[in-house]
Formats: structure tokens, sequence, C-alpha cells
């Protein structure tokens, strides 16, 4: 029997493409058949990823892109449209994260907090959405532990990613009745460049910041990217408005 994680003659537009999950998504999903449009605002990154995907036999659209500009996210899906003719799945892995007292962060913090990884998904789910709305396609969006649990000097990272969580449940309600499904992934710590940006909120104090992590250690980023590609793919076609933690029991530790 052919499996269902099959995205052979598929497209999919990866956010994030040049970064740890990212990267490794947009591999998994190539695995699968899929081409894809690889986006990044890091050039240099992205190149890395699209060696790989190459290397696969897959077709390759390289966008380095800024998703703080909304007129970019609605470019990156008109590109991939103009491209293959197609797009299929939608991956929002594109983050920030910024840490710091609330009554110290800068304002240009906070706003490219929202931006990347609360507004741009939005912004690249509306409109992808008129391409899958006949045929079918699935937006997957990449939340947090953050999403449910409250971190000190976390407050845009936790904030953005709450409300990922509730625009994924809220446009899967809204497209009910359509074929397009949209889910999401809450990931736990994972050992990647932006994991990094977390110390300046440990050094403030930790108790404050709260039990991050778990003895089991961090997510294997490959195993975070399988469930995105999951999602991704027709395999996941019972799925709508669900958000899949894969975090080592952090949220339960
Ligand atoms: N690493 C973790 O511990 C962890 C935990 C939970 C959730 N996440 C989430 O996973 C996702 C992927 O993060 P990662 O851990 O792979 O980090 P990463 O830093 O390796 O990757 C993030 C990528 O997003 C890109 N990016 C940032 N700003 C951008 C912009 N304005 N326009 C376009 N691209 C931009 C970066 O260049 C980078 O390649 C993020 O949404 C993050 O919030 C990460």
């Amino acid at each position: 029997m052919p499996t269902m994680m099959d995205m052979t003659g598929q497209v999919a537009l990866v956010t994030g493409a040049g970064g740890g999950l990212g990267g490794a998504s947009a591999v998994r999903i190539a695995e699968l058949g899929a081409d894809v449009a690889l986006l990044d605002v890091s050039a240099e990154a992205l190149a890395g990823t699209a060696e790989k995907v190459r290397a696969m036999g897959r077709k390759v659209l390289e966008l380095p892109l800024d998703l703080t500009d909304r007129a970019q996210c609605a470019a990156a899906v008109a590109k991939t449209v103009a491209e293959f003719g197609r797009i299929d799945a939608l991956c929002n892995i594109a983050g920030v994260l910024r840490c710091g007292r609330s009554e110290d962060i800068a304002e240009a913090d906070w706003d490219i907090v929202m931006k990347v990884n609360l507004e741009a998904p939005f912004f690249l789910s509306r409109a992808a959405v008129p391409h899958m709305i006949e045929k079918g396609g699935a937006i997957v969006n990449v939340c947090s532990t953050a999403a449910f649990k409250a971190q000190g000097f976390f407050s845009a990272y936790c904030a953005s990613k709450a409300g990922l969580l509730h625009l994924t449940k809220t446009m899967a309600v809204e497209y009910i009745k359509t074929p397009i499904r949209i889910n999401a992934v809450a990931p736990g710590g994972m050992d990647t460049a932006l994991a990094g940006e977390a110390h300046p909120a440990f050094a403030l104090d930790p108790e404050v910041v709260g039990r991050l992590g778990n003895p089991r250690g961090m997510c294997v980023i490959d195993d975070v990217a399988d469930m995105v590609a999951y999602l991704a793919s027709p395999a996941s076609r019972s799925m709508q408005g669900s958000c899949v933690v894969v975090d080592t029991g952090e949220i339960v530790w």
C-alpha cells in the first residue's frame, strides 16, 4: 500500500529554511517527494539547505526574503506559484526570540518577535489560501511549548506563540468546510541558534524563567521535522486545528 506521507508532485513553501528546524523540515519534505520553495532572511543559510535538496533531485526555489515585511510574505507565495504552478503546503517555521524584563524590552524587539512569529504566518497563510481552497493543502505553524507555559522574561515570545496557536485553531475553524488542513507543532527545546537567544533571561533570574527542559534533554531536531512533514503531507488528512507537542516531556515535567 502506498504511504500517505508521499508528497510526490506536490510543492511546499518552507520558511526559516536556513535554520535548524526549517532546514531539517525542508529536507524531510523533499525526501517525501515534494519540490520546495525555501524562504529565509539569510541567503547564505538558505543556500546550504537548497544544496541538500537539489542533491536529492528535487526542484528548489530560493526566496531570500524578510518576513517582517508583509509585502514580502505575499510575494513569497506569488513567486512559489509562479515557479511551480501550485502550492500544496505552507510550513511557517521562521521564528525569532528576544527576551528581557518587560519594562526594558526595546520596542523594536517586541515588533520583530510579533512580526516574524505571529504576523508573517497570518499574511503567508492568507496569500496561500486562495491557491488551496479548491484542491486542498496544508498549513503547518510551528509554535512552542511557550504557547502553553508562561516563562518569565519571555513576554513577547510567549505571547507570539500563544497567539500563533490560537490563530491555527481559528483558521482551522474558518476553513473547515474547505479541503485545507491547518495544524501546529509545539516543539520543546532544540539545539539551534534561536535557543542561544534565551541566555540573557537565565542571567536575569533562572527562578523567574521557570523550569525549562527536563531530564530527557532537548528534542532531536529531525524528530520535530518528521512531525512537520507528517502534518504537511496527506497522511494527516484527519487532523484539523490540532497542535502536536513534541517536547521530550517538557510540559508534563
Ligand atoms: N530552538 C528551540 O528551542 C525552539 C523551541 C520551540 C519552538 N521553536 C521554534 O522553532 C522554529 C524554528 O526555530 P529554530 O529553533 O530552527 O531556530 P533557528 O534560529 O535555527 O531558525 C530560525 C530561522 O528563521 C529565520 N528568520 C528569522 N527572522 C526572519 C525574517 N525576518 N524573515 C525570514 N526568516 C527569518 C532565521 O534566519 C533562521 O534561519 C521557530 O519558530 C522557533 O520559535 C524553537
